[in-house]
């Protein structure tokens, strides 16, 4: 862009009426009638290609993956970039996108995003989620401008600056780009796929960066863990009995014992965050998000006079990696869910198994939970789903080190530095994101998502993301690959 405009300067003078009568015709009317706003940008630049991978619409349940995959293809292409299109699960493409190193027998580089993005309620929208309108302060709105677009296409003009801008630039290290499906559902389909594939083999991984999260502040946020989050679900069974009989071990009141017991581990958790000893992600949460007992009685009620025979509640469970898995389900099995209670729980490794597996269980479980007892007990089989692993193949806890052990943390804090940046303490996010499935490998693997002064809005109504630091984003980017592609040292990493 900057050589065009330079080449042709000295023609300006020659064509400069026209250019004013061209200017007024088209930039005057096409003002006027965006009310200010502009819905259309000209393609052919950085935050052009941005609002066009934002107008897919990647969303939940229905994600559209042909659509981005060859926009993004036809980016690479123009880069010269290698291109191969993996279809790991049925209709569930993953890009892989790559830069040839110098030598390609050093472990190479992997950065990764998502295609996809999780629902919206387009009314609760200031702008249509998916038309990437740019307001006049420079905000572009859309689902997915936080979460993870931005990083997708700031790797692809990274790149493009780098080829364009320092011809005689060549990594040392090769870079690859995955651009991967069903992230936002768990990543069963993806990233766990992919890993497993001869593709990903090939590359020798040695470093992932994938996606963080906006920083409110001047600091940039890195991630170096997630919380393994398992789906927990205590069912209680006791006698029947009427509602007027006071009696021990009914279904209700085991139940309920367990809430209290774990409500109390929930505050004393609660209680570290609130003394400003640990941050939200560094404790282990749950916390209840369903609760189903009782007899219905048509059409909305429930029968008042009966204390039924089961119940069951439903929490959310996310642990940090320094968690001893094994303590936690002797923590469960002694304390939340004892037998003695009459409880019963169980575990599902949910990598283990195939999604649609997991969801014909579930469906077993709902079809069957009423109708009679046998089924009932083999549903117990889904009452805990490990949706994550807390320690990688080696039984290590799943932490990518941020110190000096860690020579790719180096390199990665000095890149940010070069760029005129800076990293706030490193954290544990909160939820999950695909770097689990590489840090189980044992490969280190940095969330980071290069946006400051800029509102965590991801998965939010009017999620949005500045122009200005979405740009910026792109040359901590030049910075980054320039520096992880160059490093010489071959260390068992
Ligand atoms: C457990 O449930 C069974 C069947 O409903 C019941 O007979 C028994 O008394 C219960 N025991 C406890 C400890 O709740
Ligand atoms: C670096 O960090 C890792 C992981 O947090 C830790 O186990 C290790 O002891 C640290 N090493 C040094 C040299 O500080
Ligand atoms: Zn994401």
């Amino acid at each position: 862009m900057m050589s065009n405009i330079a080449t042709h300067r000295p023609l300006l003078s020659l064509f400069h009426f026209l250019l004013v009568v061209v200017l007024l015709v088209i930039v005057l009317p096409a003002a006027a009638a965006a009310h200010e706003e502009e819905t259309c940008e000209p393609g052919d630049t950085p935050v052009g290609r941005f609002q066009q991978y934002l107008r897919f619409n990647t969303a939940h349940p229905n994600p559209n993956y042909r659509g981005p995959v060859s926009f993004l293809a036809s980016i690479a292409a123009s880069l010269s970039l290698q291109i191969q299109t993996l279809e790991l699960a049925p209709g569930k493409p993953t890009l892989l996108l790559s830069w040839q190193g110098s030598d390609p027998s050093l472990p190479s580089l992997l950065f990764n995003s998502h295609l996809d993005s999780v629902p919206v309620e387009p009314s609760k929208w200031s702008h249509p989620p998916f038309s990437a309108t740019r307001s006049p302060d420079g905000r572009i709105f859309a689902r997915g401008a936080q979460d993870d677009k931005c990083i997708g296409i700031q790797y692809l003009e990274a790149i493009r600056n780098l080829k364009e801008n320092h011809p005689h630039f060549s990594p040392l290290r090769s870079l690859h780009l995955s651009f991967v499906p069903d992230e936002e559902v768990g990543g069963f389909d993806g990233m766990a796929k992919f890993v497993e594939s001869p593709e990903f083999k090939a590359l020798n991984v040695g470093f992932l960066l994938d996606e963080g999260q906006a920083s409110v502040g001047e600091e940039f946020r890195v991630f170096y863990a997630d919380r393994a989050p398992w789906e927990l679900v205590i069912k209680a069974a006791g006698d029947p009995g009427h509602a007027s009989r006071m009696y021990d071990n009914s279904a209700m009141e085991n139940l309920m014992k367990s809430v209290e017991v774990i409500s109390r581990f929930r505050e004393s958790q609660f209680d570290v965050v609130k003394a400003g000893k640990a941050s939200n992600s560094e404790v282990i949460s749950v916390n209840p998000v369903y609760v189903k007992a009782g007899i219905p009685s048509p059409p909305n009620g429930f029968v008042m006079n009966m204390q039924p025979s089961e119940a069951e509640a439903g929490f959310d469970l996310r642990m940090p990696p320094t968690t001893d898995p094994e303590l936690m389900m002797q923590k469960i099995a002694q304390e939340w869910a004892p037998a003695a209670r009459n409880m019963t729980f169980k575990v599902i490794q949910k990598m283990l198994f195939h999604y649609s597996c997991i969801t014909m269980i579930s469906f077993l479980c709902s079809h069957y939970y009423w109708l009679e007892m046998p089924m009932f007990i083999h549903c117990s089989l889904c009452v805990i789903i490990k949706k994550g692993p807390l320690r990688d193949f080696m039984g290590r806890p799943l932490i990518t080190a941020t110190n000096d052990s860690n020579p790719w943390w180096s390199i990665f804090k000095q890149a940010i530095e070069a760029a005129g940046g800076k990293l706030s303490k490193p954290e544990m996010l909160a939820s999950t994101s695909d770097a689990r499935f590489l840090r189980r490998l044992g490969i280190p693997a940095l969330g980071f998502s290069p946006m400051t002064n800029t509102p965590i809005l991801l998965h939010e109504h009017d999620e949005c993301l500045k122009d200005t630091v979405f740009l910026r984003g792109i040359e901590v980017y030049e910075h980054i690959i320039r520096a992880l592609t160059s490093f010489e040292e071959v260390e068992s990493v």
